[in-house]
């Protein structure tokens, strides 16, 4: 996700920009631009790989007597981070320029007829299709910019919240949204266009929210005119804001991780698009299509990860093998890289990281590129240094992770390998046609069921109220449920400080049950379809010792509802996604827990959000 900024009024728009701009930057942060329009109609661009402050670094000598102007914050989905690569874009002819947010799908084939019209691109970027598009329909339809807009949206697969301004047109800038966030301040005289209402909260409490498939005119001295892409009139709902800045920022949420949390669904699904095409029964990963072979020859997979990333490997371990039957194994980065290990030339290396910079699984790649592996990178900050290096790759779409406790990257990472296991199991015939097309559909619903998972809050509230001041707690859970199990006592460590174990619930009669006691929660994940008659085993075994059961359970379990203390129900899935739903109330547990005890939810005590430090 991006931070989109604009302004037209009686202002000097370029401090605005900068501003609104350093507001949204925890939307995204890798480049960062404005384009203004002086009162001599000349469209000034400064724009820059980094921070919203450097570039403004280089904008010395911007025109102060430019009212109106458009400003991005990027978050990078198409095109590594660079100078060329970030917004605004202009058009051709240098007199149309856009900022966006958002995924063009449909961008190469728009890209393709356009360059077959004459049309040259200096970007990687779908924005600069999407903008000599709108150039293309105004010149050859000679329709308003406004129409101009609307008309090329129709022509648009894909999330968009835009901005654009002609240079020949002081007075005008056009917006447009679909599946990306746009409000526009109204004040006296003057509108603010912005991803969240933080750039303009100060100036004004007026605001407009776009719905989607929405596009705007904004005039000077006029009121705002809106439409939809069908071209019918709709009436502006104006609306008093009555939220705080910082509320803003959290989306109205008191953290970032909660927000987090609760952005699932849509993470989910921005990882998904364009590449689970359910619909259509296929499944498209552009960089890794092109090693799918390399997959499919290698004699065993060796996953290197750290931390939830690891625990997002291990889940990957069960996919991999259950769906394609291909070896894999799963190594903690900082172990591997340090234990001589076999590497063969035919071996895949996949390094799944959030940040892309944590220093131990940077090395332990490199270390295996230089024995001949192929490097496969999952990560979520596009031109980090292990996407870089990596020979391939998938970029995970969660949009900037705030919180360091990790949520919306590790199911965006367990989508992503979910996507590689189903097409390498579709290509080496060990998942026949139909169960790969009953698997993407389950898979397509995920998000909406990750929507009713996180129906549990309240109850997870008081559970959490109940078990605040425990000193231990375990964690466990069988197949597809133990990677959960870890992943869940991980989170309740790291931001409540709680001491949390995860265990494969059959090795509890190995040692752990020796801890369990009336004072030891137990957090049990166990599905229906997940060895469930074990589990309920092991549950009589923890119950026989007075031991406190958290049971997480498929929806209608009233077996397990009869004899846990406590329950949490989520939808039942298949069971090879179901971690990315028993996840959730794990996720919360911690959240609530720690928030209970007054811990710093965001920011934990002796943690950073990237380790990039060996
Ligand atoms: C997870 O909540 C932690 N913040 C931590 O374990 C993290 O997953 C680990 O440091 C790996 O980070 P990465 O995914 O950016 O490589």
């Amino acid at each position: 996700m991006c931070g989109i900024v604009g302004y037209m009024g009686k202002r000097e728009v370029f401090p605005i920009l900068v501003k609104g701009l350093k507001r949204l930057e925890y939307r995204g942060y890798d480049s960062a631009g404005v384009a203004m329009i002086d009162q001599s109609m000349n469209l000034q661009i400064f724009k820059k790989k980094g921070k919203v402050v450097e570039m403004e670094a280089t904008a010395g000598n911007y025109d102060p007597n430019s009212f109106l102007g458009i400003g991005h914050t990027r978050w990078a989905t198409h095109g590594e981070p660079n100078d060329v690569n970030s917004h605004p874009h202009k058009s051709n002819s240098g007199n149309l320029a856009i900022i966006h947010n958002g995924i063009i799908e449909n961008y190469g084939t728009i890209k393709a007829a356009l360059s077959s019209k004459g049309f040259t691109f200096q970007s990687d970027t779908d924005t600069e299709v999407l903008i000599n598009l709108i150039e293309d329909v105004k010149n050859n339809t000679e329709v308003s910019l406004f129409d101009a807009v609307r008309i090329s949206l129709n022509q648009v697969v894909g999330a968009y919240a835009i901005c654009v301004i002609d240079k020949n047109d002081p007075d005008t800038i056009v917006v447009a949204k679909k599946g990306s966030p746009l409000v526009i301040g109204v004040g006296e005289d003057e509108y603010f266009i912005a991803s969240d209402a933080s750039p303009f909260i100060e100036y004004t409490k007026r605001a407009l929210y776009l719905e989607d498939e929405e596009v705007a005119l904004l005039q000077r001295g006029e009121n705002v005119v809106l439409k939809n892409i069908k071209n019918e009139i709709i009436r502006p709902y104006i609306q008093e804001l009555a939220l705080s800045l910082e509320a803003i920022e959290k989306g109205g949420y008191d953290y970032f991780m909660l927000k987090e949390i609760h952005e699932q669904p849509k993470s989910i699904q921005d990882t998904l698009r364009g590449r689970l095409l359910a619909n259509e029964g296929t499944i498209q990963l552009g960089g890794f299509v092109e090693y799918e072979q390399t997959f499919l020859n290698a004699k065993r997979i060796i996953i290197v990860a750290c931390g939830t990333s690891w625990h997002a490997g291990l889940v990957a371990e069960y996919l991999f093998e259950d769906l394609a039957r291909i070896p894999v194994e799963v190594e903690y980065a900082s172990e591997f890289r340090y234990r001589n290990p076999v590497i063969n030339e035919g071996d895949i290396v996949i390094a799944i990281s959030q940040s892309g910079e944590t220093a131990d699984t940077l090395s332990a790649i490199k270390l295996a590129k230089s024995k001949g592996a192929t490097i496969f990178g999952v990560c979520n900050v596009v031109g980090s240094s292990i996407a870089r290096f990596a020979d391939a790759g998938a970029y995970t779409h969660a949009g900037p992770e705030i919180g360091v406790a990790s949520t919306k990257a590790f199911t965006a990472q367990v989508a992503i390998l979910s996507l590689i296991a189903l097409s390498l199991g579709k290509k080496k015939g060990t998942i026949n046609q139909a169960e790969f097309h009953q698997l993407i559909t389950e898979l397509d619903a995920i998000p909406s069921k990750i929507e009713q998972a996180l129906n549990c809050n309240d109850k997870i509230i008081a559970i959490s109220e109940m078990y605040k001041d425990a000193t231990n707690c375990l964690y466990l859970g069988r197949g597809y449920s133990y990677p959960v199990a870890l992943e869940g006592a991980l989170k309740l460590k790291e931001i409540s400080y709680i001491h949390a174990e995860g265990y494969p619930a059959a090795e509890m009669k190995h040692g752990p049950i020796a801890l369990i006691d009336e004072n030891m929660p137990i957090v049990i994940v166990a599905t229906l379809n997940g060895h469930h008659e074990k589990v309920v085993s092991n549950i009589q075994e923890v119950k026989a010792r007075k031991g406190q059961i958290i049971a997480i359970i498929n929806e209608g379990d009233e077996e397990i509802k009869q004899i846990a203390d406590h329950y949490i129900e989520v939808p039942q899935v298949d069971e090879r996604f179901s971690p990315l739903i028993t996840t959730i109330p794990l996720q919360l547990l911690s959240y609530h827990i720690a928030l209970l005890r007054g811990c710093n939810v965001d920011q934990p005590r002796n943690l950073a959000k990237s380790v990039t430090v060996e």
